[in-house]
């Protein structure tokens, strides 16, 4: 389309289902974002709408308004945080872009923008789903002048939020704590994350939920952001005196990393961003069916039912051989396990972890005929088989290093740090990445593999190749090793895992089936980084294990019924050794595994939703269809209330127009009287019978329950099917 338009086809609404994003791309100047938030009506006037925008100039300031568009630029239309800065070889870091085409798609626009002065086109790139809503915004930079531009920062979207969105949601963590929650006020002055671990890490995951003060699961208005990216990354709320409240995102290069030759051209992430007028569950309904439709690539394109797993590092660690192994496979198999992983220790001469990275052939004092009879005997047991990897790591103490020890990250003669004893390796570097394909490529060819769990245990230090930085090159080397293993072998599955939950985001998730959240196993803490974590990711890529009786990173002991209860909610599995359950435990496993079989198709493909709780010890949750015909929820008492009567619990996702017959499909927990004529009828097969008015507003009478345990309830619309 020729520019020089001014009339209202510059003007471009994007709907989803509840929510407008208008695109206001009038005159030759950067467009911007006119409206973002619920629903506009169908027949709204958007030139009225958007002139009625206009800013008055104000005191004391230049001598014509700019207010902020899609990419705010340094020194001209904005004096806050640019979304693109660098500069020309020629010291020129000033950059006016004009619009020089607009392209309509299917469901979004193509903005292309030209610096002529600096010889620089830029590409924005903003697209709906028109099923859930979700923005995806992504950019590009074309160097098109004859001398190199140092790219400092290209920010993926630049999207804006009302004043009133006041509060924020940012995600805090460590190993063995991650997708903690921590509530910011946002002020002018900038709030915002930087990372420079060279993966998405533990501690600045890259996604933040603004709001109206005081939002919750079920109120207020929310806007949710997240930036697809494994590597480092930037994403800040800045709030102007102006009063712009912008957001922005990208990936954060590291000085000199990004210097775009003649021609060249660097692409963003991708920054994904939703709305929900109902507080944080319509949010998080956004990016799970999002994710599901739009982000996941199943093998045969369908997920198939998320096979109940057995992961055996907390079961013997590195302590392998075929008996302990196959014994372990027979118990798995018993209680109900559909797939087995054989975790870390099966390779080189690993036993323990300062050695063997890079050497990726069975142990032979292990596996003295390789994995086969391992995998013959778990597949005869009518388990699918998973193997551990992590191949972007070498060991000093490896045959791989030993050959090459070039082909580590370093900037030398600097120092080369290890994490956990190893190094990584410069997948950068054509021959390295090759030794490693090969490697993995003869694994899957000759091991009847269905499923890896793909690990990664070190920040990234120094990101660096010959001292320049490389985090970025290193990350897309990352994302094309997994890229052409799954062409090859479009079968296989893998899992995301990174010392825990530190590579969770929807970049490696394009290329990958499940996250590994954490190495916390204690079903107490796993509450909280649940929560967290199912903010941005649906429960079935939710890797969430039955753990030992007293966790291996806590210390603490919990029953078997609150841990299987915890895991129940997400993908399933189990990591202790199995041998050690005596027959009542292994019956109540069972009886744990069959119940998440029973729900398994609404666990995992229905709507996540927390209560709002006025009681903080404990977290109200379930999963229910979205027609809202039934329901199965969860109360996990964390810590001793502050009530002596339980406070009522509210079921969010139920029709409060119908009514529900409630029932307990697990046996209560121990120490849950059962102190009302209801309670009592509840236990009984029938269950009881409640309207869903009550269920979702005024609230249901709990039992009181003693800490660490939880209490699943199952509803159905009673004129449900
Ligand atoms: C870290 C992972 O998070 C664990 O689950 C386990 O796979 C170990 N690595 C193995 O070394």
């Amino acid at each position: 389309m020729p520019n020089r338009h001014t009339g209202p086809d510059r003007l471009i609404r994007l709907d989803g289902p509840h929510s407008t994003f208008v695109v206001d791309a009038r005159g030759d100047g950067v467009p911007r974002c006119a409206y973002w938030g619920s629903s506009l009506p169908a027949d709204t006037d958007l030139e009225t709408f958007c002139d009625a925008q206009a800013r008055p100039v104000p005191r004391n300031a230049l001598d014509a308004d700019t207010p902020p568009t899609l990419v705010p630029l340094a020194g001209f239309d904005r004096l806050g945080a640019p979304a693109l800065s660098g500069s020309c070889a020629d010291g020129r870091s000033v950059t006016a872009l004009v619009l020089t085409h607009l392209t309509r798609e299917a469901d979004g626009v193509v903005l292309a923008l030209d610096d002529a002065a600096a010889g620089l086109g830029l590409e924005v790139h903003v697209a709906i789903d028109p099923q859930t809503g979700v923005l995806s915004l992504r950019s590009a930079l074309h160097n098109r002048g004859p001398h190199p531009y140092r790219l400092d920062w290209l920010a993926a979207g630049t999207l804006p939020l009302p004043l009133d969105a006041a509060e924020a949601l940012v995600f805090d963590g460590q190993w063995n704590r991650e997708f903690h929650e921590r509530r910011i006020v946002l002020g002018q002055g900038i709030a915002g994350r930087e990372n420079r671990r060279g993966r998405t890490s533990h501690d600045a995951f890259p996604g933040l939920i603004a709001g109206q003060a005081g939002f919750g699961e079920t109120r207020g208005a929310v806007y949710g952001f997240h930036l697809g990216w494994s590597g480092n990354h930037r994403l800040a709320v800045e709030t102007d005196v102006e009063g712009a409240r912008l957001v922005q995102a990208g990936e954060l290069p590291m000085p000199g990393e990004i210097v775009l030759e003649s021609d060249e051209r660097y692409d963003t992430p991708i920054l994904y961003a939703a709305f929900s007028e109902h507080g944080l569950n319509g949010l998080s309904d956004a990016f799970h069916r999002f994710v599901r439709r739009r982000v996941l690539v199943w093998p045969n394109g369908v997920m198939a039912p998320r096979p109940v797993t057995f992961n055996s590092w907390e079961a013997v660690y590195f302590h392998h051989d075929l008996k302990t192994l196959s014994d372990l496979a027979d118990v798995a198999a018993e209680v109900g396990a559909e797939r087995f992983v054989l975790d870390d220790g099966w390779f080189g001469d690993r036993d323990d972890d300062t050695s063997s990275l890079g050497d990726w052939t069975p142990d032979h004092r292990k596996w003295p005929d390789g994995l086969t009879p391992l995998i013959d005997h778990v597949r005869g047991l009518g388990m699918s088989f998973g193997l551990w990897v992590e191949p972007e790591m070498v060991n000093p103490d490896s045959d791989l290093y030993r050959a090459h020890p070039d082909w580590a990250l370093h900037a030398d003669p600097l120092p080369r740090p290890t994490g956990r004893h190893q190094l990584v390796l410069d997948l950068t570097n054509p021959e390295a990445f090759a030794h490693i394909h090969v490697a993995l490529d003869a694994l899957l060819q000759h091991n009847r593999i269905d499923y890896l769990k793909w690990d990664m245990n070190r920040d990234l230090a120094p990101g660096t190749v010959s001292g320049r930085a490389a985090v970025g090159r290193q990350t897309r080397a990352v994302y094309a090793l997994i890229d052409r293993l799954r062409a090859d072998h479009p079968h296989v599955e893998i899992e995301s895992c990174s010392s825990g939950g530190a590579r969770a985001d929807l970049g490696i998730l394009s290329r990958t089936h499940r996250i590994w959240p954490s190495d916390c196993n204690d079903a107490l803490e796993r509450q909280t980084i649940q929560r967290g974590f199912s903010r941005f990711f649906p429960p079935e890529l939710m890797g969430a294990h039955v753990g030992p009786p007293q966790s291996h990173t806590t210390g603490r002991r919990l029953t078997l019924a609150f841990r299987a209860t915890t895991a129940l909610f997400g993908h399933m599995g189990m990591e202790l050794d199995l041998r050690t359950l005596d027959r009542a435990h292994r019956t109540e496993l069972t009886g744990f595994i069959t119940l998440h079989k029973r729900f398994r198709d609404l666990l995992h493909s229905g709507q996540r939703v927390y209560a709002d709780d006025p009681d903080e010890s404990r977290l109200t949750y379930g999963t229910v269809r979205p027609d809202a015909g039934e329901g199965l929820f969860c109360i996990a008492q964390l810590t001793t209330s502050a009530w002596r009567t339980p406070p009522t619990v509210r079921l969010p996702g139920l029709d409060p127009a119908r009514t529900y017959r409630l029932t307990l499909p697990a046996p209560p927990p121990l120490g849950c009287p059962i102190g009302t004529p209801m309670h009592a009828a509840l236990a009984e097969d029938g269950g009881v019978v409640l309207p869903g008015a009550l269920l979702t507003r005024s609230g249901f009478q709990p039992p009181p329950l003693w800490p660490a345990s939880a209490l699943v309830m199952h509803a159905v619309a009673t004129d449900a099917a």
